[in-house]
């Protein structure tokens, strides 16, 4: 196999999203910020743009948009694929793995024997070090450091705990067929002690995977912390296939204890959609965090795509961007807390750009209503809606001839909508054309929605980012229509900007 080489012209290439050269790609790995650079890994396939060969693709950027390539980290070999893991800057060195003045970058990922190896069938964790900032990586000789005889233990994610309980690494893994996030303490990154385990709870439709466990202050508020542990699930989301959830609690530096959940145990179809949710869309897969980041910022990336089509979306010669990059806070809502989340690679100087269209508040009657002068493929529109009478009632993008994607709200049932089943290319895959809906809740009649439209996707942030929607699209190059709309009745758009990116 060769890796695929580009034939056509790259429609659906993202430009505010990372998407590899000309390979596949899967979920971020060993996100860290150090020495002034936002390291994104990422499973990849270095040969081909379908899933295979797994190993450690490696991108980096200091504005959190705009993304240079790297040769392959860490690459699988004949007896093993190189799975999902997380990186640490072991400052103290307590690894050993440091030279001199150099303290190492430790990355923890998934073994998945082969059957070259002695190991085979099973998957446990291994490290590598860097001590060249995160661009080559050596393997401990040692590996696995972790190995629970499992064939499905795998994703580790490790950070450094300060707390009452005292000072060292935790790493969140899964048994991904029992639905069981499992806790590791260690002083060294190599001695691995079990500290407690996590779930079955809330949504268990899917096979658990990638874990993250970090603090955040409520409203702000350094003085009280909660703990978020999120879980990666597949299939089982709330609109079909891959998605991620979360739960809030405490975590006391052995166990977490969940205040969010809602049915222990294997769960009940019913209740999924009290659950929450780090995304509602098809799109918004084994999302995890950054370590490092300056300012206890806690910033996260997903990967943008869903297991159920993954390997046929319409891309070539790449297959697979990654999602924004996000800033998640916590807020505490009807006494229960959520997750709110924010763009972050907007904020980088040079992508915040005057709107280039705007309007003020005007009536809409039943209907599409095509904005002259607003129309794009990559852009931001931040609308505020009140919906009238209107069943439905929002804003179509991606527009043209035949088609477009609408994002609208249905005030009686209480929920957003993205419809992309006149999207574009939708029949590569029968499940792919599909509307998608989410809960929202208004105090005032009105909802905030801000849209980041790019060249194959769509991500919808509502209610100051309370509700997040992440699709994938595959519109036609000159499908770049912006229109409102209405149905059944009439709404207000309260205010509407557009901003042009590229
Ligand atoms: C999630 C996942 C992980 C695994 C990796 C393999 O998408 O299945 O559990 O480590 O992908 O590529």
């Amino acid at each position: 196999m060769t890796a695929a080489t580009a034939t056509t012209a790259e429609t659906f290439r993202p430009a505010l999203h990372y998407a590899a050269r000309n390979t596949w790609l899967n979920d971020p790995n060993g996100l860290i910020f150090h020495d002034g650079v936002y390291h994104l890994y990422y499973q990849n396939n270095p040969l081909d743009n379908v899933w295979g060969n797994m190993s450690w693709g490696h991108a980096t950027s200091t504005d959190l948009l705009t993304w240079t390539e790297h040769p392959v980290a860490i690459a699988c070999n004949e007896f093993e694929d190189i799975f999902s893991g997380s990186i640490v800057y072991d400052r103290e060195n307590t690894s050993g793995f440091g030279t001199g003045a150099a303290a190492p970058l430790v990355a923890v990922y998934t073994s998945a024997y082969k059957t070259a190896s002695a190991h085979h069938g099973i998957q446990a964790q291994s490290l590598a070090f860097s001590l060249d900032g995160g661009h080559t990586w050596t393997k401990y000789t040692g590996n696995p450091v972790l190995n629970r005889e499992s064939a499905e233990f795998r994703d580790p994610k490790v950070f450094r705990y300060d707390g009452d309980a005292g000072s060292y690494w935790v790493m969140v893994a899964v048994e991904a067929k029992d639905f069981e996030v499992v806790l590791y303490k260690s002083l060294d990154l190599k001695d691995w002690e079990l500290l407690s385990t996590f779930g079955p709870a809330n949504a268990t439709g899917g096979v658990w995977e990638c874990p993250d466990l970090f603090p955040l202050p409520v409203d702000g508020d350094p003085e009280n912390l909660k703990w978020v542990l999120t879980v990666n699930l597949n299939p089982g989301g709330p609109n079909g296939g891959s998605a991620g959830q979360y739960f809030v609690g405490d975590f006391d530096g052995t166990t977490f204890t969940s205040a969010t959940t809602v049915t222990d145990g294997p769960q009940d179809p019913d209740r999924l959609g009290e659950y929450q949710w780090l995304d509602w869309g098809r799109d918004y897969y084994a999302a995890v965090s950054f370590s490092d980041v300056p300012d206890d910022r806690r910033l996260m990336i997903a990967w943008m795509n869903n297991w159920e089509y993954a390997n046929e979306i319409p891309t070539s010669p790449w297959r697979s961007p990654m999602s924004l990059v996000r800033e998640v806070s916590l807020k505490s809502v009807d006494g229960s807390w959520r997750l709110v989340q924010q763009a972050a690679g907007e904020r980088a100087p040079h992508a915040v750009q005057t709107p280039s269209f705007s309007l003020a508040a005007i009536e809409l009657s039943d209907g599409r209503h095509v904005l002259d002068g607003a129309a794009g493929s990559v852009q931001r529109i931040e609308l505020t809606v009140t919906p009238g009478t209107a069943e439905e009632c929002g804003l179509i993008v991606r527009g043209g001839e035949a088609e477009g994607t609408r994002i609208g709200l249905r005030p009686t049932e209480g929920r957003i909508v993205v419809d992309r089943r006149e999207s574009g290319q939708t029949d590569f895959h029968g499940s792919f054309a599909s509307i998608d809906t989410a809960p929202i809740r208004t105090t005032d009649g009105s909802y905030e929605i801000t849209v980041y439209v790019d060249r194959c996707s769509v991500e919808v942030f509502a209610q100051e980012g309370q509700v997040t929607l992440t699709e994938l699209i595959f519109p036609a190059a000159t499908s770049t229509e912006v229109s409102l709309y209405a149905t059944g009745g009439t709404a207000t758009i309260d205010s509407l900007s557009v901003t042009q990116y590229a």
